[in-house]
C-alpha cells in the first residue's frame, strides 16, 4: 500500500482481540474433538455440546478473519515501526500473512474433515492447530521484543 494509515481502526483492534479470545477458548476448553470425530468415522452419533461449541467458535473465527481481511483491504495497516530491522519487518509481514492463512484455512479444513468424514483432513487440521499455536507464541514474543528491547511501544497499536 502506497500510503499506509497511521493506526489500526477501533474495529480492527476489537476484531483482533475477539479472535484471540475465541482461539483461547478453542484451545483451552474444547480440545476433546478427537473422540467424537472417531465415533463419527465409526458411524455412531457424535454430536455433543463440545462438538457444537467447537464448530460454532471455529466458524466464528473464520467469519471474523474474513471480515478483518476485508477491512485491511479497505483501510490498510500501519507501516512497520521506524527502527525495526528490515529483515524483522519482512518476517513479520510473512508471519501476519501466515496467521491469516491459518485463521481461514484451519476452520475450513475442520469443516471438510467433520462433514466430509475425511481422516486426512482431520490430521491436517490437527497439524495446523499446532502450527497456529507456535506461530501465535512467536507473534507474542515479537511484541515483547518490540516493547521491551526496541522500545517501539508496538502494543499500543492494538489497544
Ligand atoms: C480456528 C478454528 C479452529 C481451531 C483453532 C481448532 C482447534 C482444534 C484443536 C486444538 C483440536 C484438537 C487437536 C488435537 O487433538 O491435538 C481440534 C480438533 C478437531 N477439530 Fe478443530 N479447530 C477449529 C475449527 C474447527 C471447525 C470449524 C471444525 C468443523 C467441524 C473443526 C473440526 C475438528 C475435528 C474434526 C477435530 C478432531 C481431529 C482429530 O482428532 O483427528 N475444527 N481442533
Ligand atoms: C492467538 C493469538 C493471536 C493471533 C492469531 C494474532 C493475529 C494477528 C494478526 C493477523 C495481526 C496483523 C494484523 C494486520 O496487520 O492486519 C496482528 C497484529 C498485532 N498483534 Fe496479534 N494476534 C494474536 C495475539 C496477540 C497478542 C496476545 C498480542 C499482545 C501481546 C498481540 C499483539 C499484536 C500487535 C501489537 C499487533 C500489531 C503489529 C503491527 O502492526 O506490526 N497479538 N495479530
Amino acid at each position: 500500500m502506497s500510503n499506509p494509515p497511521a493506526a489500526y481502526t477501533g474495529l480492527q483492534k476489537h476484531l483482533h482481540w475477539a479472535v484471540v479470545l475465541l482461539l483461547l477458548l478453542q484451545y483451552l476448553l474444547f480440545d476433546g474433538m478427537g473422540r467424537p470425530f472417531h465415533q463419527l468415522m465409526d458411524g455412531a452419533a457424535a454430536y455433543s455440546t463440545t462438538v457444537f461449541a467447537h464448530i460454532v467458535i471455529g466458524v466464528a473465527v473464520l467469519l471474523l478473519a474474513l471480515w478483518r481481511l476485508a477491512l485491511r483491504a479497505r483501510h490498510g495497516a500501519p507501516a512497520a515501526p521506524a527502527g525495526e530491522p528490515r529483515l524483522f519487518a519482512q518476517v513479520s509481514k510473512v508471519a501476519h500473512g501466515l496467521l491469516y492463512v491459518l485463521l481461514i484455512g484451519l476452520p475450513v479444513i475442520g469443516l471438510v474433515a467433520w462433514f466430509g468424514k475425511l481422516g486426512a483432513a482431520a490430521e491436517a487440521h490437527e497439524f495446523g492447530t499446532t502450527v497456529l499455536m507456535w506461530l501465535a507464541l512467536l507473534h507474542v514474543a515479537a511484541v515483547v521484543v518490540h516493547q521491551f528491547w526496541w522500545k517501539t511501544n508496538l502494543l499500543r497499536r492494538m489497544v
